[in-house]
């Protein structure tokens, strides 16, 4: 029987993907997946440092798994991800039970090590490297199980270049990298032929997809594009019906990205574009390159571009120098611009960071928690206006699995979780499975979800001309 290997992943979906990614190395080196931490010989964790928090866990997980080590003799424990990457050797020496160590561009070596773990090596591999090899990896293995049936990440470009002040990202995710486009879609149309319909195109600064090669003059020795000629040409493929994209930074949009949010129907209408900050001086000093009125240009053009696109956002509160009326200019943007939903956080110093440098005006910790609080009130206000605006309307869901409901309450009718175009979660008594695009009339909304009933056309998925007479049906019907 194969060895049997579990991951536990934190952090971004980027870290998802990896793990993902790692998932099916493992499979092609003869390993076998298991369900949890008890019935496996491998373990590995796929660690965040974002925010302080995130590290913390790892430290009190790697605590806690002395015994999971000791348990069974011959299991073995790796680490890899973003605190490996920035700590490598160090957390190495700190938990002696740990057996490897694999920083972000190292996934590759993962089997390898593995392999010497069990004949009782120790090692770290955290050398960064600017080369494409990292994406040269092999296609899915037959058993590899998608998490999320119908639907697959795709990374178009990955590390940053752009060093905000607060982030660790740049450090740990190494300089800016986009992926020869043709190998994007090769890898898009093997999962279409998978049965994938959604593809989630990922990179730290998504739609800086080619820059660096576009202000060489280098596109094609590099064999990329704009970023906007290539969801042009993933949408082409057939079976793909669904793009999305994160995360985009707001420097990097241009016309040509808000004309594909208007003509190609494969395009999402849902944009993720972290803001950060209402304020420009918060802005500036976070090093972010744009000011509020740029954001909301982008933000209008993208709105006006696709009518009912939905704009979500990320907002840090209590960086260094926050004044109340710097945190009111966030306030007041939010609720200008609508968002329908934010992840909100409260400012991490990162060490390493410029911004962990800034000893004056640090906000205190009482009046960060009440920022925070005051903008989630604000945003579960702005999600239910949105959710209860969209009673009445048809539209289609990607359908997830079984709601939580359903297994909550087995003695009702079969409730079935999906997501819309706009990425809000319906839930919906239905019995298409997992993977399946279905038609629903949004009948009631909650400040989590929506609430849908199939309509006549059930289980039909709309082909590519009716998506788009259904979304100008929409445009020109009475509000
Ligand atoms: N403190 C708080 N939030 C942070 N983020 C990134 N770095 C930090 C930090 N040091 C948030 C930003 C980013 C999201 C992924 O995490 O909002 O967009
Ligand atoms: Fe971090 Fe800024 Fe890069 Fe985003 S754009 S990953 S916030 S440095």
């Amino acid at each position: 029987m194969p060895r049997r290997f579990h991951i536990r992943t934190y952090g971004c979906q980027m870290n998802v993907h990896d793990s993902d990614k790692l998932t099916n190395l493992l499979l092609h080196a003869g390993w076998a997946q298991a369900e949890s931490d008890g019935s496996c010989e491998l373990l590995v964790i796929n660690t965040c440092s974002i925010r302080e928090k995130a590290e913390n866990k790892l430290y009190s997980d790697l605590g806690v798994l002395r015994e999971w080590k000791d348990e069974v003799p011959g299991r073995a424990l790796g680490v890899g991800g973003c605190v490996a990457q920035q700590e490598g050797d160090a957390i190495l020496r700190r938990f002696g039970h740990l057996d490897f160590v694999f920083g972000t561009h190292n996934l590759r070596w993962v089997p390898e090590m593995a392999e010497a773990a069990f004949e009782g090596m120790r090692g770290a591999r955290t050398e960064t490297n600017a080369s494409q090899e990292r994406f040269d990896l092999p296609e899915r293995h037959p058993e590899f199980r998608a998490s999320t049936p119908g639907r697959a990440f795709l990374t178009v470009m990955e590390g940053c270049d752009m060093f905000c002040s607060f982030c660790i990202v740049p450090t740990t995710r190494g300089r800016e990298i986009s992926r020869p486009a043709q190998g994007i879609l090769d890898e898009a149309a093997a999962l279409a032929d998978a049965g994938v319909r959604q593809l989630t195109l990922l990179g730290q600064t998504v739609n800086a997809y080619g820059r660096h090669d576009q202000r060489r003059d280098q596109t094609a020795e590099a064999g990329t594009m704009g970023f906007a000629a290539l969801v042009r040409r993933l949408a082409e493929i057939p079976g793909i019906e669904r793009i999305r994209y994160t995360s985009p930074h707001p420097l990097f949009f241009d016309e040509a990205l808000v004309r594909a949010h208007a003509e190609v129907p494969e395009l999402c209408p849902h944009v993720h574009l972290p803001l950060q900050s209402g304020s420009d001086r918060m802005l500036d000093a976070m090093r972010r390159r744009y000011t509020a009125e740029e954001y909301m240009r982008w933000a209008e053009a993208l709105k006006a571009a696709r009518p009912g696109l939905v704009l979500t956002t990320d907002v840090i509160v209590g960086f260094p120098g926050e004044t109340e009326a710097d945190f009111q200019a966030t306030l007041a943007l939010v609720e200008a611009l609508a968002f329908v939903d934010a992840y909100t956080f409260k400012y991490s110093p990162r060490p390493g960071t410029p911004a962990a440098q800034l000893t004056e005006g640090s906000v205190a910790a009482d009046v960060a928690q009440d920022r925070l609080e005051r903008l989630q009130d604000l945003l579960r206000r702005l999600t239910l206006d949105a959710h209860r605006a969209r009673v009445g309307e048809t539209t289609e869901i990607l359908v997830e699995g079984p709601s939580r409901r359903a297994t909550e309450r087995p003695d009702q009718p079969v409730q079935i979780r999906g997501r819309d175009p706009q990425h809000r979660l319906v839930n919906a008594e239905h019995s298409a499975p997992g993977g399946s695009l279905v038609r629903v009339e949004i009948v009631d909304a909650t400040p989590h979800s929506l609430i849908g009933r199939p309509v006549p056309a059930e289980g039909v998925t709309l082909t590519r001309g009716e998506r788009i007479a259904d979304e100008k049906g929409r445009l020109s019907a009475p509000s």
